[in-house]
């Protein structure tokens, strides 16, 4: 059955699928409001060197568990570790983590919806700079549009990936990811040109020491995980896909980059934008959708045409990049219920929908009727988001990195890097690689997995 399963055509098509899935929310919404949350430019600082330093050798360790298992990520550890009870239960970790993410991704995912849809009712360029960063208040907090947006969001994901992996991902990112750098290059441009914005670049590149704080490297290191996708699965199953004759190194490490690359130009697009209309930087998960509306209402008040077509095409491409990444936490659970239960495809799909779905709403009347339930002092939303980017990931990379660098024969392990020796630079960097996965990766992550629960 392994030998079925489809294979990425070439280089571009790897690094685009991997991109597809890292390149998300989670760089365009998540990392400019945890720079906000967590002390601006301190916090860039430790979320570049974690990336390099940690998220990097577990991108390639997940890469490894999936092209040389051959299969699903559950199945992956079962099958390398010869069906050890422990690995075996470990998989199904890779499960649950994309699927619980995958429940409140949807309702950013179904924001951008409704944000794409005022932006073709030239809604934006109407409001005044005021009413546009006031709009996002009334709208998260409403009952009906988020969740309706939401499951919409959901809906067309599912049909996505009930479609099959290759004709569904890879055309999807070949085209919005160029669209999306474009456009946050236009939206960047503009904002750092907003009275009052030199202060939100300042925020950004002057670090300052005294608000780092434990947590900043929990939350940091949770950040870089959750942006490229990794302890979930979702790139051990993307692993599976690489054919054998693939680097690694260039693939991961191109991912790695790029998604890097994204992230910080989406805090240049969104910081200045978000002190030039003076709304809080700690604002939350509300950010780059209080700050932006600003930014198109200010561009429209002297260029409307141009701005209504950069905030159309801005939140279209928004929705694909979300969609790109959804669809590969989606992939995950898919892809175990059709080759462990031989559930159909569509049925498979149709499973998750309802799940996701159902806690999606609970997430999205966090924002409104559910605002007020709070659990450890978290609303719903923010406990689900804590609870897999702050403490599941962590677990789940760390499992992946020991299961490489302290399972997985140094043999075995080599070989994936090199492609059987065949490549002399992977060759020569292998002990560092190595290094790095069987020691330095697995101690930072538990370090800073405790840092978690310090004050
Ligand atoms: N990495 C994606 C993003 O940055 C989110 C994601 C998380 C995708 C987990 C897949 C798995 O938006």
């Amino acid at each position: 059955m392994a030998d079925k399963r489809e294979k990425f055509g070439g280089r571009l098509a790897v690094i685009l699928a991997m991109a597809g899935s890292a390149i998300g929310l989670g760089n365009i919404w998540r990392f400019p409001y945890m720079v906000g949350e967590h002390g601006g430019a301190a916090f860039v600082v430790v979320y570049v060197v974690a990336t390099l330093l940690i998220s990097l050798p577990v991108f390639l360790a997940e890469v490894m568990i999936g092209r040389r298992s051959h299969t699903n990520s559950r199945d992956a550890f079962a099958r390398l570790s010869r069906q050890h009870p422990f690995w075996k239960g470990a998989g199904y970790l890779t499960i649950l983590i994309p699927t619980l993410i995958a429940c409140y991704y949807s309702v950013i995912g179904g924001w951008s919806v409704e944000y794409f849809v005022k932006s073709c009712s030239l809604a934006f360029v109407r409001m005044s700079p005021g009413e546009a960063s006031a709009f996002f208040g009334s709208f998260a907090s409403s009952t009906w549009t988020p969740v309706i947006m939401h499951l919409v969001f959901l809906g067309i994901t599912v049909a996505v990936v009930a479609g099959g992996v290759k004709s569904g991902i890879e055309k999807f990112s070949k085209i919005s990811l160029p669209v999306l750098f474009v456009l946050i290059l236009v939206i960047l441009t503009y904002s750092v040109s907003l009275p009052g914005a030199g202060e939100g670049v300042r925020y950004l590149l002057h670090p300052d020491w005294g608000e780092l704080t434990p947590r900043t490297f929990a939350f940091a290191m949770g950040q870089s995980f959750y942006s490229l996708s990794l302890g979930m699965g979702a790139i051990i199953t993307y692993g599976s896909y690489v054919s054998k004759e693939e680097n690694i190194l260039t693939t991961s490490g191109g991912t790695a980059v790029s998604d890097l690359l994204f992230a910080i130009l989406a805090g240049f697009a969104i910081m200045p934008a978000v002190f030039a209309a003076g709304i809080e930087p700690g604002a939350g998960p509300g950010l780059i959708f209080q700050s932006i509306p600003y930014v198109f209402a200010k561009m429209g008040a002297g260029l409307p045409v141009v701005s209504s077509v950069v905030a159309i095409l801005f939140f279209l491409a928004i929705i694909v990049a979300a969609m790109t990444s959804i669809i590969s936490l989606v992939e995950v659970g898919v892809s175990f219920l059709v080759e462990r239960s031989g559930m159909s495809r569509l049925r498979a799909c149709l499973v998750l929908f309802v799940i996701c779905g159902g806690f999606g709403v609970l997430c999205a009347l966090s924002f409104g009727p559910l605002a007020g339930v709070k659990i450890a002092g978290m609303t719903i939303f923010d406990l689900f988001d804590w609870v897999c980017s702050n403490i599941l990931l962590l677990v789940m990379a760390l499992l992946s990195i020991i299961f490489v660098g302290w399972i997985l024969p140094r043999r075995v392990v080599r070989d994936e890097f090199t492609n059987g020796g065949s490549l002399p630079v992977n060759e020569r960097l292998f002990p560092v690689v190595y290094f790095l996965i069987k020691w330095v990766a697995p101690i930072a992550v538990i370090i800073i997995f405790f840092t978690n629960f310090m004050l």
